[in-house]
């Protein structure tokens, strides 16, 4: 099975997404400083796989700090400074800050002495939850999708690689692949960062599952053409109205989606979802690196100094999801009625 991070040894070991498909690397992990590190680089990248790591790099900080010789407050506002370290690596994604609570909550209620094994527990509760959750959202996909073999179009890489394994959109096209449904999935490019080129291709093909890779600018072509059943992404942040942060260029496809009458779906788990965010307006858009798109690895495909602009995510309306597709069932409009209910189901 595909995994992006495994512990050994106190460690976290965590496979060096930037250098995929070329070179399989594991980078080690033994501080918070060390998990902030992957997490801002994108050595480490997908939602629930960040807060994965960040759960892990709470419990690295809890083992640090419970060894000081401080007084009680100070450890805890340490542990405290640390969850800050970690949610600021990155904004959109809502699975870190709910991982860094999670951490705090069981740290607030547990003696200082007792973080170390209290939190590791707490951290790999967190991925193994993830996973079952992954797998979840794959049988329920099954309903959820219109019925028959399929052809699907996704975008980024919502696979084993973002998540604790297995994945969240691609946790559907690997559910339907073991019912005999599915005919194809197509995987969008992803620029910049071409998570679907480097990760969704790689992570597909290399499970012997039919994959095409397209250019971002082919997916209308092929709606156009009929050739696409249903699109399923995953999200980063689902406010409580629906709208469902994800990679750059989820937008336009769900707009084409909805021009051409294609079913477009959300797959991700509740952790996901943020009851204390409205609407997608309310949602913080990374911003990141101009070389990002300047450059493809390190070759300049544009003007050394051009003016770039490279938000890493986009907001598409609840009104363009069909529906989300979550551990917990599947929501269907209206979405401020639907998530909240499924949000309070335990
Ligand atoms: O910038 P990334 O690669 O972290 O963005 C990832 C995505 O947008 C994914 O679609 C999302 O996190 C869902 S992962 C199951």
């Amino acid at each position: 099975m595909i995994r992006p991070f495994f512990l050994e040894n106190g460690e976290l070991l965590v496979l060096d997404q930037r250098l995929l498909p070329r070179e399989e690397r594991w980078l080690t992990v033994r501080d918070c400083e060390g998990a902030a590190g992957v997490i801002s680089t994108m050595a480490v990248r997908g939602a629930p796989a960040i807060g994965c790591v960040a759960a892990w790099g709470m419990a690295f900080a809890a083992r640090e700090i419970a060894a000081r010789d401080e007084d009680d407050p100070a450890r805890r506002e340490a542990l405290r400074e640390a969850g800050r370290r970690l949610v600021a690596t990155r904004p959109t994604a809502v699975n870190l800050p709910w991982a860094v609570t999670r951490m705090l909550a069981v740290a607030d209620a547990t003696p200082v002495a007792g973080w170390p094994a209290q939190l590791a527990q707490e951290a790999d509760a967190i991925a193994v939850e993830d996973l079952s959750f992954c797998r979840a959202i794959g049988r329920h996909g099954l309903c959820a999708l219109p019925p028959g073999r399929l052809t699907l179009l996704t975008h980024c890489n919502a696979g084993a690689l973002a998540t604790a394994g297995y994945g969240t959109a691609l946790g559907v096209v690997r559910a339907l692949a073991g019912e005999g449904r599915l005919a194809r999935v197509y995987a969008d490019d992803t620029r910049p960062r071409q998570q679907g080129a480097r990760l969704t291709a790689w992570e597909l093909h290399r499970e012997g599952l039919p994959v095409t890779l397209i250019a971002d600018t082919v997916a209308g072509m092929l709606m156009q053409r009929r050739a696409i059943d249903a699109i399923v992404t995953g999200a980063d942040r689902i406010a409580r109205n629906g709208d469902s942060a994800n990679k750059i260029g989820t937008y336009q496809l769900a707009v084409m989606a909805a021009h051409h009458g294609v079913p477009f779906f959300i797959a991700a788990p509740t952790t996901t979802v943020d009851m204390d965010c409205a609407s997608g307006d309310d949602i913080v858009i990374e911003e990141r690196d101009p070389d990002e798109v300047r450059r493809i690895d390190d070759v300049l495909v544009a003007p050394a100094d051009v003016d770039v602009f490279n938000p890493a995510f986009d907001v598409t309306p609840g009104s363009l999801i069909s529906a989300i597709i979550t551990e917990r069932g599947v929501a269907r409009p209206s979405y401020r009625e639907t998530l909240a209910g499924m949000m309070q189901k335990a």
